[in-house]
């Protein structure tokens, strides 16, 4: 009986055989060992002594052949195995490495965050614009070189072969995000005070300051007595708020079809005077082509670019480090 049962233990490659094995030779009730176990009772008084040794060895041959079928599909075993890998608990802990937020999405709620104090309310706009919100609206001419279609990325229409960038409704990927200037106030009547942040797209080669895709914060408020003074403090606040204290601003007197009079504001960075973005004063043609009265309302509009911010405040020399997704640069943010 016992070769019989260590062979069934042998055989026993999953645990559904080692199971049928148990209960046939080791069964509680009707197992084989029972019954040997019941015959004892027959021996006579003599014959009992020799009879129980010989049911031991059996009963242990058996426990052993059970003991090692039952170790060795526990550690094959899938599941149903009760005890794990062990596990030392002295061990230093192995970090995860979980994802980050990209630096220019922290930027972009860091600007938010600044604008938002300051009472502007965030807007959005879409990334493929028409030529009316992105130029047109915007007063810039039909011949202005900005709207070259070598200075654009102007979208195909199926089943013509080139672009019609004068249309008005020649779509692009939009390369300013004064785009939502006109979009929030055809939509709506001053007072108006908002920011749009968002993706702008300009066929440039790619060096330590130009990327074809960068964004831009767009800013503009519109009321009855909206002064330039109040331009220059707003930029002047946010530039301290976000690059600190002791930043030096300074604005020059520039153009922009869009604002009359324009400025550009620049910041000393490593000795350098570096352009943060463009301002001025709405222009009354921008005023009058989304039907409002330049007697009436006023306002000032301003681009910043956030890649420039983001990489003056964390020293990051190059534009190109922030999309190469290089995960040694990025797990510094
Ligand atoms: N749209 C301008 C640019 O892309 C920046 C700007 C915005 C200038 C608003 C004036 C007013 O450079």
């Amino acid at each position: 009986l016992a070769k019989q049962a260590e062979q069934a233990f042998t055989d026993a490659v999953e645990q559904e055989l080692f199971e049928a094995a148990r209960v046939q030779f080791m069964g509680a009730r009707s197992g084989q060992m029972k019954t040997l176990q019941k015959l004892m009772g027959g021996l006579s008084k003599e014959d009992r002594p020799a009879g129980g040794k010989k049911l031991n060895e059996v009963k242990n041959r058996i426990q052993a052949a059970m003991e090692s079928a039952s170790q060795r599909l526990d550690v094959a075993g899938t599941g149903g195995s009760k005890s794990g890998p062990m596990i030392d608990a002295t061990l230093p802990g192995e970090r995860r490495h979980l994802g980050r937020v990209h630096p220019i999405t922290q930027t972009i709620e860091h600007l938010k965050d600044i604008m938002g104090r300051l009472g502007f309310e965030v807007v959005e706009g879409p990334e493929v614009e028409d030529t009316w919100h992105n130029f047109v609206a915007l007063n810039i001419p039909e011949d202005h070189p900005a709207r070259d279609p070598l200075d654009n990325f102007y979208l195909s229409v199926a089943g013509q072969t080139s672009v019609d960038a004068n249309a008005h409704a020649a779509r692009l990927l939009r390369s300013q995000t004064s785009t939502v200037q006109i979009r929030v106030m055809e939509n709506r009547q001053p007072p108006i005070r908002i920011i749009s942040l968002g993706r702008v797209y300009r066929p440039d080669e790619a060096d330590a300051t130009h990327f074809p895709m960068f964004h831009q914060m767009e800013g503009l408020w519109i009321d009855t007595h909206v002064t330039m003074a109040q331009l220059k403090s707003v930029l002047r606040m946010f530039a301290t708020s976000y690059l600190g204290a002791d930043v030096t601003i300074r604005f020059r007197p520039s153009f922009f079809p869009f604002t009359e009079p324009s400025v550009e504001a620049d910041f000393l960075w490593n000795g350098n005077w570096i352009e943060f973005g463009g301002a001025g004063m709405v222009d009354p043609n921008v005023l009058k082509s989304v039907g409002y009265d330049p007697e009436q309302v006023s306002g000032f509009a301003f681009g910043l670019g956030v890649e420039r911010l983001c990489m003056r405040r964390h020293h990051v020399e190059d534009i190109r480090d922030l999309y190469r997704n290089d995960l040694r640069f990025l797990h510094q943010f």
